[in-house]
């Protein structure tokens, strides 16, 4: 099947004897589950058999929008988990398991990330370093001296959308014996898979584009075969696991995913080409822009004609204080935090995703305080362009 015909089908109508079968899988709310015979339950809960026992371990409506994740990211096996975060966390857990702790990190990633990996795993012994990821030979010299257990980036950075060569640092991963880790959420599988590209783990926060609509918390770990098995041990003992409700949300939400996806991409070419020739903007990141530093690499990995829905810009002169002021203007577009929903999203990195990142790391990321992202969203451009103009002409840079 073709992505946008998985996206519909993959997971869902199981059959069970005798029983009718449902059209879309039902939210299984059951935390215990049992047997006509109880060696039925022994077997299972010994693994020799498979199925649902305690939804901490596995659960129904979870395991189909498993299967429907794995599917999409060609993987061997995904792990639902309560955010995109906690997927984060179990996802280096479990790489580090049989590997040095040592982490060597994209320096441009999500804020959260650089916490978790700063405060959250270094206290516990995992040394972490930074490095531009795009920067080959920046890469390969930290490779070496480095020595890490695992590398991690992001497929499309965030917030300055920059896009490494994931093959060839796959290949410096195996060679130096380390897992790659690839957080996708800014890609989605419909516009890359890293697991086809050598990477060892794909990383969601399904709470973005996969959901989709603004009313769900969640994240997804998908694995190669080699690290299928650690995952759910892990995951069985933590309990990190996605709510079957958020579950159900999350299925019905990718059902759309190709759909509102082409139309993000979409909405998101035609801003970044209006923002490039307007007298508020200084600079725009945009990984359709034909200058785009990666712009060999963005082809080589991306689906044909699309390049992602997230725009972020310079505002000329742009200020913490006048930025803010210029957040209260908008009238549609919605100034909050997060990305991937049907609406347009403006967030500010300065006071929201990267705020709790230190001023030199910042520095260091490109983050300056005149910069702002928008996950475009579903909507009619014209709409999105004219209430963006007028907040932008209406203020004094
Ligand atoms: C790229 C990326 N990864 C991970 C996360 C964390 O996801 P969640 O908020 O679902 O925990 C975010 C959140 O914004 C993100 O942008």
């Amino acid at each position: 099947m073709k992505f946008a015909s998985q996206v519909v089908h993959a997971g869902d109508r199981k059959r069970q004897p005798g029983a009718p079968v449902p059209s879309t899988t039902p939210i299984h709310l059951a935390s215990t589950y049992f047997y006509d015979s109880a060696q039925t339950l022994d077997r299972i809960f010994g693994h020799e058999e498979e199925g649902f026992c305690y939804s901490r371990y596995a659960s129904p409506t979870n395991a189909a929008l498993e299967e429907l994740t794995t599917t999409l990211e060609g993987g061997f096996d995904s792990l639902a988990t309560a955010s995109g975060m906690a997927a984060l966390q179990i996802a280096f857990q479990t790489v580090l398991l049989d590997r040095p702790h040592s982490v060597l990190a994209s320096h441009s990633i999500y804020g959260a990330t650089v916490g978790l990996l700063d405060d959250v795993l270094g206290p516990f012994d995992v040394r972490v370093k930074y490095v531009d990821v795009c920067d080959r030979a920046a890469l390969e010299k930290a490779v070496h001296s480095f020595q890490p257990g695992c590398i991690f980036i992001e497929g499309i950075s965030n917030p300055l959308l920059r896009v490494a060569d994931i093959p060839a640092i796959a290949e410096l991963a195996r060679n130096a014996g380390a897992a790659l880790v690839v957080d996708n959420t800014f890609a989605t599988p419909m516009l890359m898979r890293p697991l086809d590209l050598g990477a060892n783990v794909v990383v969601h926060s399904a709470t973005k584009y996969l959901a989709g609509h603004g009313d769900v918390l969640g994240g997804i770990v998908v694995t190669d075969e080699a690290h299928a098995e650690p995952v759910r041990r892990l995951s069985r003992i933590i309990g990190p696991v996605l709510g079957p409700f958020e579950s159900y949300l999350t299925m019905r939400g990718i059902k759309t995913l190709a759909l509102r996806f082409e139309r993000q991409c979409r909405n998101a070419g035609c801003l970044a080409s209006w923002l490039a020739s307007h007298p508020c903007v200084d600079r725009v990141f945009y990984p359709g822009d034909p200058n785009h530093p990666d712009a060999a690499t963005i082809k080589q990995l991306f689906a044909p004609g699309l390049f992602g829905a997230i725009v972020s810009f310079e505002i000329k002169g742009g200020t913490r204080s006048s930025i803010l002021e210029f957040m209260d203007r908008l009238r549609m577009i919605v100034p909050g935090t997060s990305l991937g929903d049907v609406h347009t999203l403006l967030l500010y990195p300065w006071i929201a995703s990267h705020r709790n990142v230190s001023p030199k790391m910042r520095e260091r990321m490109g983050i300056g305080e005149n910069l702002v992202r928008i996950a475009v969203g579903i909507e009619d451009f014209e709409d999105i362009r004219a209430d963006l103009d007028a907040a932008l002409r209406g203020g004094v840079w």
